[in-house]
């Protein structure tokens, strides 16, 4: 299978694992992530004038509903995760006493009984495998309401040489080993900084996170009818860390 570089080299597993996935999601980039997807969903339902309708997608714990319901209005809130111990996590949430729905179903297959004004896809694409992706993002584009916005929040690797498994590799190495050394700059605590690390064997292992380039995922788009309004890069801010196209993301789609 090829020899796991010591710095990938971490036992850290999460899946089915909500407090351990939370950790990860107190690092910075994850942090800044979050804060985007607020600031980004205020502006969306402000454009509707009345409380929206809401999907968080591939949602575990429910991390990403929980910060958007705390800032905008919504009169329906739905929770979809196909892992049962992450649906449980994400009930024992204290939610407002607004519609809030927790569905236990696979992402790809799932549709709701309407459309959604606003779909959060955060840390959502890269979890599906790389031959479903563009199914999935045909799935959103069929539920989303017309006016409404897909936020995804997702980490895009530097290119790599299509279908070669060695180039994939190098490309996950190199961005883990910024992303882990950015984390460490930060002053982000030692265990949540493992759980990153552990983010990158699942990709470098090919197995739990599918991790693609920023020119993977604008192909499998062009195959859906949705578009992109806008970029915003999280991380890194400075040029030279990591080449141009690769790094964290908060895309917001819409319909064409
Ligand atoms: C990193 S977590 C998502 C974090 C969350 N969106 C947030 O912002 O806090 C990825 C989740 O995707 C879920 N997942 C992976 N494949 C899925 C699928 N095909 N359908 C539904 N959920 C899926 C996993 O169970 C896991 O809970």
């Amino acid at each position: 299978m090829g020899t796991l570089p010591p710095s990938l080299a971490v036992e850290l597993p999460y899946e089915s694992n909500p407090s351990v996935t939370e950790l990860g999601h107190t690092t910075a980039t994850e942090r800044d992530l979050y804060r985007a997807l607020k600031d980004e969903a205020r502006k969306i339902a402000a454009r509707f004038q009345r409380p929206i309708s809401v999907l968080d997608i591939c949602a575990a714990s429910g991390g990403a509903a929980w910060h958007i319901g705390s800032a905008v209005r919504y009169r329906r809130l739905v929770l979809v995760d196909m892992d049962p111990l992450m649906c449980e996590a994400a009930r024992k949430r204290s939610w407002g006493t607004e519609d809030v729905e927790i569905v236990l179903a696979d992402a790809v297959e799932w549709r709701g009984s309407e459309p959604f004004d606003l779909i959060l896809a955060n840390s959502a694409y890269h979890h599906i495998q790389d031959d479903r992706k563009t199914a999935f993002l045909m799935n959103l584009a069929a539920q989303l309401a017309p006016g409404g916005n897909i936020l995804v929040g997702e980490h895009f690797l530097p290119d790599y040489a299509d279908g070669d498994i060695e180039s994939y590799r190098r490309s996950v190495q190199g961005f883990y080993e910024a992303r882990v050394a950015a984390l460490q700059e930060a002053g982000d605590a030692p265990g949540a900084i493992e759980v990153i690390r552990q983010t990158g064997r699942y990709c470098w292992e090919r197995r739990y996170e599918y991790q693609v380039s920023r020119h993977v995922f604008v192909r499998h788009l062009a195959a859906t009818g949705l578009r992109a309004r806008s970029w915003k890069r999280i991380w890194p801010a400075e040029s030279g860390v990591l080449p141009e196209d690769s790094g964290s993301y908060l895309i917001s789609l819409a319909l064409h």
